[in-house]
């Protein structure tokens, strides 16, 4: 079996294909960069529907799949932003009427967490999934995946962007953060917001660009959010693996990149006995295949829409969402 998937939530148009025996046969996208500034979501919607067509076209050519061949298009349907959602659902609206195949509607939370359990070859992991938009602990209980923590306002991928980007540096900030902070060596106080399970961002933000404007070193800076807030993260994750007693933890999303936050979480799971992986690069960041292996998973335990009921769903929670395929 043979699912073609699309990712469009967010700045990312991708398209993946994957068999029900998980192998990835493809996984083509394009990330939408903003001139200036953040993401605009009807901006981004545009980039999707410019470049659909062509990202399509090369995800059969270069699996050498023909379209007829497909089983069944998976889609991300949320959560994600409205016009950006539209565009894709559009998309695979008109691909499943034209071909005749299954729509299956895939959470894209979910689908950042089964890429990462096959990727690393793990079966029932602590998740830290950490991107631009999501900043979710959660583990498998009782039919779905549960929220063990989650952040309260912003989410860690957009705190770090937003700070780079009153920095002056480029889009998405993440990974110049990074870069900068191994130069940093005087630790900045800054605030530390953990409440219960849930953490908060926004706090830790205002504070770090006041100390920009104050004129601390931005090295420094970047230095000391970076270790506030992979700690406050640890924390949470820390408990939610007591808690859970989950062998295994897994950091996925755009963050994940980060080898700061790594090691860091690598020390937790290693104190607690727990093996740790990280989802590779290609499948960390939004992407089409983990929305077409996820979609494999749907399409064996039947979840189908009709094409009439496929709205996008942008406030879809993870804990929503059931997951037949993890029932042992
Ligand atoms: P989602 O829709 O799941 O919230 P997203 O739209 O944020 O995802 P991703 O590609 O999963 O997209 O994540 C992008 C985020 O990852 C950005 O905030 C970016 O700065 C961050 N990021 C990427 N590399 C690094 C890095 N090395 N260190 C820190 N952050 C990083
Ligand atoms: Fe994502």
């Amino acid at each position: 079996m043979l699912i073609l998937g699309i990712e469009c939530t967010a700045h990312t148009f991708g398209c993946g294909i994957a068999s029900s025996t998980g192998e990835i046969l493809v996984n083509v996208n394009d990330e939408y960069i903003p001139p200036t500034g953040g993401i605009h979501p009807r901006e981004a919607a545009r980039h999707h529907s410019a470049v659909a067509p062509e990202i399509l076209g090369r995800a059969f050519e270069e699996a050498g799949v023909e379209a007829r061949d497909i089983d069944g298009i998976a889609i991300s349907l949320g959560p994600g932003l409205g016009p950006c959602l539209r565009t894709g659902a559009t998309v695979a609206r008109a691909l499943s009427i034209y071909l005749n195949k299954p729509l299956i509607p895939v959470n894209h939370c979910v689908a950042h967490i089964e890429i990462g359990r096959l990727t690393c070859k793990i079966d029932d992991p602590l998740v830290v999934y950490v991107s631009g938009g999501n900043t979710i602990i959660a583990a498998y209980v009782e039919g779905k995946y549960r929220v063990f923590g989650e952040t309260m306002d912003i989410a860690l991928g957009n705190c770090l962007d937003v700070f780079a980007r009153r920095a002056g540096l480029p889009h998405p900030g993440g990974p110049y953060v990074e870069k900068l902070a191994k130069a940093g060596s005087n630790f900045i106080k800054l605030p530390y917001v953990v409440k219960g399970q849930d953490v908060s961002f926004s706090g830790l933000l205002t504070a770090a660009l006041r100390k920009l404007e104050e004129g601390y070193r931005l090295e420094d800076l970047c230095y000391s959010l970076q270790e506030v807030a992979f700690s406050m993260i640890c924390e949470v994750a820390e408990r939610a693996i007591a808690h859970t007693r989950k062998r295994e933890v897994l950091l996925t999303g755009g963050v994940a990149a980060n080898k700061r936050l790594q090691e860091m979480l690598r020390q937790v799971a290693a104190e607690h006995d727990a093996i740790f992986k990280v989802v590779p690069r290609e499948y960390a960041r939004d992407n089409g295949a983990m929305i077409a292996w996820t979609g494999t998973l749907c399409l064996r335990h039947n979840i189908v829409l009709p094409v009439e009921e496929s709205y996008v769903r942008p406030r879809w929670r993870l804990d929503r969402v059931d997951v037949p395929w993890m029932e042992a």
